[in-house]
């Protein structure tokens, strides 16, 4: 299979609060975006990598870290990587901003 990837404008920074998680749905997909207090965009996958899932979006946020709303898994948004003790990693996806206007590669 072929794969591609394509850019999406997810709106602009305005529409993002600071540590405030929101979902967009891109190309039927749910994703979380989160803007972190130093001013970066983080994407990804709005499902926990727990066994028993559940949305991310509702996280609370912590520099570059989420605390998953459900299991308090503790996420790095940068690398999706789940923090010990436990183990796992949700995918991100590149976000790039340009001219205030917010752009996911999927
Ligand atoms: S808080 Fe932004 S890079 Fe660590």
């Amino acid at each position: 299979m072929e794969m591609t990837t394509k850019i999406y404008s997810v709106g602009s920074l305005d529409d993002y609060l600071l540590q405030v998680g929101r979902v967009v749905m891109v190309d039927n997909q749910e994703i979380a975006i989160f803007r972190t207090s130093d001013g970066n965009v983080y994407a990804i996958e709005n499902k926990s990598p727990h066994p028993k899932g559940g949305p991310l979006a509702e996280a609370i946020v912590a520099g570059h870290y989420i605390y998953d709303p459900l299991y308090d898994w503790k996420i790095d948004l940068i690398t999706g990587l789940v923090q010990s003790p436990d183990t796992g990693q949700v995918v991100t996806y590149p976000v790039n901003v340009k001219n205030g206007e917010i752009h996911l590669t999927l």
